[in-house]
């Protein structure tokens, strides 16, 4: 889960890749360094923490060159410090590595190269890959030779990047499991974790993918697979603007990323959805007659953008839908065939456990469908049908306009699978007319914040928050309460309203915080009386409602638009997001880049 990124070209490489870095410090921030080569010397520098802290160090602007690779760490092998900052060196000096991922049998790897005389400096997984890739070169004495040789021997995941004075005019990048990309510039060339880490730069891409290596100079690029021989590669067009990637006039990415819903949830239904027409997918040709069971799987804020949405499959497909968390499913042996249907959410499209359940439905032969925002991610090559989000780059930690943009589209599939499978009613169409309302009741919620700005002063310094609902609004709970973990550091909990006198109403007594989520005609009665019960027990109260309530002792009574119930995660998730992000400023909490998280899972 670090960020790496590279440059080669005529620019000097330093402030390249800094704004890179910054960029993708969302990946991690435990420490950050840079290696550039100039006059045949790899000169580093590192610094522990964040990258600003490497932007200062006096010896940065030592590093003149033209050709340089740099990384941000979160750290996993060694605590974070300077020795185990990456870039690592081998012992020769020769050979300057940076790595995304996890080598598994780096203790085996690090004994065997101790035996020929290697030392290492760091506790790190990675060191052992510059060194591994000196004692090839020794025999082999050809720099892409020994780094496909030492890719062999790592078990495990990794995106690096080379370089080297015995070949100084290019950058090796390799990947298995982790993501990589390669601009492309004109004299010169980029690598990163991530597209927006150099989309200021340019917008054609290309994807490398498991097993292959790439060769970069400054006016060409060369591809290989793992036994080095040469393949050939499609050049993407990235339709992202740079702009989509700064923080504009907002104080933080996560706010900017909140106020732009309305935007993205109109982008991501773009013209899929129009009213007394037929939803249209390109390219899914499912023959939904066939599936008798639809798996949805996925991680956090993606998994729960499923359970909002598992009730709209149920309702207008009546195929039985089960909603897991990636790290089960992978593990737990599912009953799927080739009449399930496995639905995998992403944001990234690179979340370790989501593509290891991804692989393993596959395996069994199910049909797998990839919902992800990142074009080109791994999830999207593995995958038998992928749609996208557009909600453009999430750069905040915390997902909010993945989430709403994953629970409309969502939606809408479902709408597809009812008609191809020949339902048609007044239910569905007026259903799709409301999906095409959704982005302006969003703005309308997003027009006035107070209610949520002043109740989040004056609960913030509260150690427990309890969340509750019923159906779509208990999952849009769970989600409220992720976030509020997430940003906030305050322990909270969802939990179903019906189950709280099952156990959990216990924990509540006088001044504890309750947030009701009510916006089922059929079930608003039923929450209310829930929320009565705490209330009775000194319960201060949050309702977000777009129903008729009883006159009750409600201590911030949020009002959001009315929509289906199938549809008000989209909006009732709103006021959430911002009360966490209140919460989170009121308590000066960094809410982009919160402790102990990374944006993109990659590891397990
Ligand atoms: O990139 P993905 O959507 O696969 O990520 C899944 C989760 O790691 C992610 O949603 C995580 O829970 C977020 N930090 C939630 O805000």
């Amino acid at each position: 889960m670090c960020g790496i990124v590279g440059y080669i070209g005529t620019k000097k490489a330093v402030p390249v890749l800094i704004k890179g870095l910054l960029s993708l410090e969302y990946r991690g921030y435990d420490s950050a360094g840079i290696c550039v080569l100039n006059n045949d010397i790899l000169n580093v520098v590192k610094s522990k923490g964040r990258v600003k802290n490497l932007e200062s160090n006096p010896e940065l602007p030592n590093l003149t060159g033209s050709i340089g690779i740099a990384h941000t760490r979160w750290a996993t092998h060694g605590i974070p410090s300077n020795e185990n900052s990456h870039p690592h060196l081998d012992n020769s000096k020769e050979f300057a590595v940076v790595h995304n991922g996890i080598i598994e049998n780096y203790t085996e790897l690090r004994k065997m190269l101790e035996k020929e005389g290697y030392t290492f400096i760091s506790q790190t997984d990675t060191e052992v890959i510059p060194n591994l890739i000196s004692y090839y070169y020794k025999t082999e004495k050809d720099i892409l030779k020994a780094v496909s040789l030492a890719i062999k021997d790592l078990k495990g995941s990794y995106a690096i990047e080379v370089i080297s004075p015995l070949l100084p005019d290019s950058i090796i990048v390799a990947r298995k499991d982790s993501p990589l990309v390669i601009g492309v510039g004109k004299g010169e060339n980029y690598v990163a974790s991530d597209i927006p880490a150099v989309l200021n730069y340019t917008t054609k891409f290309y994807f490398l993918e498991d097993n292959e290596i790439a060769k970069i100079d400054k006016d060409k690029i060369s591809f290989y697979n793992n036994s080095l021989q040469p393949i050939q590669k499609e050049i993407k067009d990235i339709e992202w603007d740079a702009a989509s990637s700064e923080k504009g006039v907002f104080a933080d990415y996560m706010l900017k990323e909140i106020f732009e819903q309305p935007q993205v949830v109109m982008e991501t239904i773009g013209s899929r959805l129009k009213p007394n027409e037929k939803c249209y997918f390109e390219d899914i040709d499912i023959d939904l007659k066939d599936i008798n069971k639809i798996f949805v799987v996925a991680c956090g804020t993606a998994m729960h953008a499923g359970l909002a949405t598992k009730y709209t499959f149920e309702h207008f497909c009546k195929i039985p839908v089960e909603v897991d968390m990636a790290s089960e499913f992978r593990y737990r042996n599912p009953l799927i065939d080739e009449h399930t249907l496995c639905i995998f959410i992403s944001q990234s499209g690179e979340t370790a456990d989501t593509i290891a359940a991804l692989k393993l439905a596959k395996n069994a032969g199910s049909k797998t469908l990839a919902v992800v925002n990142v074009i080109g991610s791994s999830i999207t090559r593995i995958a038998d049908y992928t749609i996208y989000t557009h909600a453009g780059p999430e750069i905040a930690v915390a997902s909010t306009k993945a989430y709403t943009c994953q629970v409309v589209l969502l939606n809408i599939l479902a709408i597809y699978f009812a008609e191809s499978l020949g339902y048609s009613s007044k239910e569905l169409e007026n259903f799709k007319t409301e999906i095409l309302e959704l982005p302006s009741k969003m703005k309308i919620i997003l027009d006035d914040t107070k209610l949520i700005e002043d109740f989040a002063k004056e609960v913030y310094t509260q150690p427990d928050l309890y969340f509750i609902g019923r159906n779509t609004d208990y999952a849009v709970s769970m989600e409220g309460s992720l976030k509020l973990k997430e940003i906030s550091y305050i322990h909270s909990e969802a939990y179903a309203a019906g189950e709280l006198k099952h156990g959990p109403i216990a924990l509540i007594e006088d001044g504890v915080t309750v947030i009701g989520v009510a916006t089922n005609p059929n079930l608003v009665e039923k929450t209310m009386s829930n929320l009565e019960e705490v209330i009775t027990r000194g319960a201060n109260v949050m309702v977000i409602t777009n129903q008729d309530i009883p006159n009750m002792k409600i201590n911030c009574n949020i009002r959001i638009p009315k929509c289906s119930s199938m549809l008000s995660p989209v909006l009732s998730v709103i006021p959430l997001q911002l009360f966490a992000y209140y919460i989170a400023k009121d308590k000066n909490l960094d809410v982009d880049k919160p402790r102990n998280l990374a944006k993109s899972v990659t590891v397990e």
